[in-house]
């Protein structure tokens, strides 16, 4: 059995060098982690090489520890869907497309997404089998219509999803769905209008929004921004991105939520890249060859950080289509995307094959919040890939503190001889830490309370200095469109024992600043990082749940 296993492994490496580690069955257009060891992916019907009951799979498990994918079961079209874990620990995707018929086919094996609720509840294997994606869409569906809608996690540990389009938009949002609802559903399930969707199409698909430390949600789409307060129902308006540079699908620049720190938990958010061309030209007046942004703007949301306004840094290059990985150090991974063009497929004046988009960057660049103004980029030991990650790719932290990268498919079906092919290699990028000898973590509780000290055990390799010790809550996100939504790091209050065996580190202090879910704890000791550990944050009840731990 072994060596059987032995020959299989080295024969697969000789005869496939240049696959880096492993191949997704389907693009790996969507990615989220659901547990220690799966990485859950969804596309849809066009063409994938996975397979499922006599027909193409579009959804995907991934095995972590064998990097390895296999089949799930889906009813309907996830394309260009969005999704976030609830209060509960419950995985759920939203929304998507309506099902192409495959060539040569008579009937697509998918339904119509655009309503759709999935549910993948928490599941022990370590390998992915028997996790299954529940649907019933004649009873758990959207109040409406909405592909590309964007969702996120808020502080009574539901979802609030925002905007999308009712109808297949070749570029521009023609069809747009101008609000917000929620899972569960609120308001006896009517759906929110939001002047501010209104005010942002046609450039508003995949709005990038932010659950800030008070529980109100901070909204960027195209140029402009607002603050949404979930319970008075209202929309205040924020400073416009600078410059005019458009920051949402098909304009995608990204966004994040800078880490937040104790005691005060000031919000900052990151916006980079996009475009500033115009969104009142045909998309066929455009072109792949036009230059993406470079502009990073930076915003505190509190009273003096508004009355500022946004602060622009530049990148060391334009980036549309890029991604912001939050690392356990507090520093902001900017990774994948092209130098030129836009989102969405086939629609500029000169296409690339079928991409939009152009000059992929191949380099990604390292953010540090805390470094002076004009300081903050760097390159420095970062590694140049090969690979194109553009439309339609995904990337994640994982628990062993790697980035997985996977996906991109600029085309409507699987393409192998363009320019920019479906790409179904896996790439790690593994930090530095992950070749050296690291803090180990282990003694966890599964689940703790906010506003807690929790003692865990640790072993230190000898060689750190422990004066430089940061420990860091992290929701690794849902990436979809060059978007991470829910993606959140907190940093916690955290000290040695005297023997430096012991950690106990302070949970957030309530539910807002963390809106409740799992989390992953990482501990960095001299910028050496740990794996991370999964533990349920709050009470791990159905939403909504209450207010838990204390006020800030
Ligand atoms: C999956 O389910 C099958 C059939 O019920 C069972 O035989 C198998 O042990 C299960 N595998 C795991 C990993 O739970
Ligand atoms: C949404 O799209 C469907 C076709 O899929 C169409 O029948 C319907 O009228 C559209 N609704 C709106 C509000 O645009
Ligand atoms: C945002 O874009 C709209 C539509 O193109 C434009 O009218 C408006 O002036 C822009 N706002 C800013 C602040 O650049
Ligand atoms: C638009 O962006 C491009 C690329 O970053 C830049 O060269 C140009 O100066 C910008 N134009 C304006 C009006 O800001
Ligand atoms: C956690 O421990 C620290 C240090 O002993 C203490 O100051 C703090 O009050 C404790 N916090 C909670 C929530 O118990
Ligand atoms: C979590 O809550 C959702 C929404 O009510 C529900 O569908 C799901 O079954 C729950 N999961 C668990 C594990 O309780």
């Amino acid at each position: 059995m072994l060596s059987l296993a032995f020959c299989r492994l080295l024969s697969l490496s000789l005869l496939l060098p240049s696959l880096l580690n492993g191949t997704t069955g389907i693009t790996a257009l969507e990615v989220i982690l659901v547990s220690p060891t799966l990485i859950l992916m969804m596309d849809r019907v066009s063409g994938d090489p996975l397979q499922i009951d006599g027909h193409q799979a579009w959804v995907e498990l991934w095995d972590l520890e064998t990097n390895t994918g296999i089949p799930v079961n889906a009813v309907t079209d996830t394309f260009c869907a969005s999704g976030a874990v609830l209060s509960n620990g419950t995985m759920v995707s939203l929304g998507g497309e309506t099902p192409e018929i495959p060539a040569g086919e008579t009937t697509a094996p998918d339904g119509d997404g655009r309503m759709g609720i999935r549910i993948f509840e928490p599941c022990a294997s370590p390998s992915g089998d028997n996790c299954t994606l529940f649907e019933d869409p004649a009873t758990l569906h959207l109040a409406v219509t909405r592909w590309y809608p964007s969702s996120l996690r808020i502080f009574d540990g539901s979802l609030m999803i925002i905007g999308g389009t009712n109808a297949s938009t070749p570029f521009y949002n023609v069809a747009p769905e101008n609000s917000f609802e929620f899972f569960p559903p609120k308001d006896n399930g009517q759906v929110r209008f939001s002047p501010f969707l209104e005010r942002t199409v046609p450039v508003n698909l995949f709005p990038r929004g932010f659950a800030l430390p008070d529980g109100k949600v901070f909204i960027v789409a195209n140029n402009e921004t607002v603050l949404y307060d979930v319970e008075a129902q209202t929309e205040t308006v924020m400073p416009p991105i600078p410059n005019g540079v458009r920051v949402t699908n098909p304009m995608d620049g990204t966004a994040t939520l800078l880490p937040l720190s104790p005691p005060d938990y000031v919000p900052e958010i990151l916006v980079c890249g996009g475009s500033n061309s115009t969104d009142t030209v045909p998309s066929a007046d455009l072109s792949s060859q036009d230059p993406a942004s470079d502009q990073c703007s930076r915003i505190t949301v509190t009273p003096e950080g508004i009355e500022k306004g946004w602060i622009v840094e530049r990148m060391p290059e334009g980036r549309m289509m890029p991604e912001m990985i939050l690392m356990p150090n507090g520093k902001v991974l900017i990774i994948n995307g092209a130098g030129t063009g836009y989102a969405a497929l086939h629609s500029v004046g000169d296409p690339i094959g079928n991409s939009n988009s152009d000059h992929p960057v191949f380099t990604p660049v390292l953010y540090d919040p805390n470094a002076a103004l004009g300081e903050r980029f760097s390159r420095e030991g970062l590694p140049t890939t090969d690979i194109a990650r553009l439309y339609h790719s995904g990337v994640t932290l994982t628990p062993s503190g790697s980035i997985f990268l996977a996906g991109s498919n600029p085309n409507p079906t699987v393409v192998e001889s363009a320019t920019f092919n479906t790409e179904f290699r896996v790439q790690f990028l593994n930090p530095p830490f992950t070749t050296r000898s690291r803090p180990t973590l282990s003694g966890f509780p599964e689940q703790v309370a906010f506003n807690q000290n929790v003692t865990v055990d640790i072993d230190i390799p000898g060689d750190l200095d422990t004066s430089n010790l940061q420990v860091a809550l992290i929701d690794m996100g849902f990436s979809s469109h060059a978007f991470h939504s829910s993606s959140r790091l907190v940093f916690l209050n955290a000290k040695l024992s005297a023997n430096k065996k012991l950690l106990t580190f302070t949970t957030p202090p309530n539910n807002r600043v963390y809106p409740p879910a799992p989390g992953y704890v990482f501990v960095t000791i001299d910028d050496v990082t740990s794996t991370g550990t999964r533990v349920m944050i709050g009470n791990g009840l159905s939403p909504p749940v209450a207010d838990q731990g204390v006020p800030l």
